[in-house]
């Protein structure tokens, strides 16, 4: 079973991005915190970064066929991207919304997600934690 870990912009500066908002862990060590708990689960992940929303769009596409879930932080694009929420909505795979921050707690645009209503569920505010989370969850769905 594989599953799709996507991270939209600017997550590719994590670790110097507003390290007070999004800590100090870099992408690809979370990556690989993930790759742990991926081997424990039996799953095997696909990662995919990029800054660009169409580019998001074709990697979601690229899915079908090939992952059987999707775990997605898309980062700004989560407050502004039907594209994304329509490209979801197309492959018919489940996706969990992860957030590092606790966007709730945050600025009001950060409340409103296009994306959670085409998700099973969003995991928003726990850092490293949310991504772990999104696994275990997206794994559990998908194990019926
Ligand atoms: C984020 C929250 C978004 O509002 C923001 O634009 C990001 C990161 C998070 O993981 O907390 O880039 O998705």
């Amino acid at each position: 079973m594989k599953i799709l870990v996507v991270n939209g912009p600017n997550l590719n500066l994590l670790g110097t991005r507003e390290p007070e908002v999004y800590g100090t862990l870099t992408l690809e060590k979370i990556n690989a915190e993930l790759e742990i708990l991926a081997k424990e689960l039996g799953v095997e992940l696909e990662f995919f970064q990029s800054n660009v929303e169409g580019e998001i769009v074709n990697a979601i596409q690229a899915a079908r066929g090939v992952c059987s879930g999707i775990v997605i932080n898309p980062a700004a694009y989560t407050h502004t991207s039907v594209a994304i929420r329509d490209a979801i909505s197309a492959v018919s795979l489940p996706a969990v919304e992860i957030h590092i921050s606790n966007v709730h707690a945050r600025e009001e645009f950060r409340k409103n997600s296009l994306i959670a209503p085409v998700c099973v569920g969003q995991i928003a505010g726990f850092g490293l934690n949310s991504y772990r989370l999104g696994l275990r969850a997206i794994f559990d769905i998908l194990n019926g």
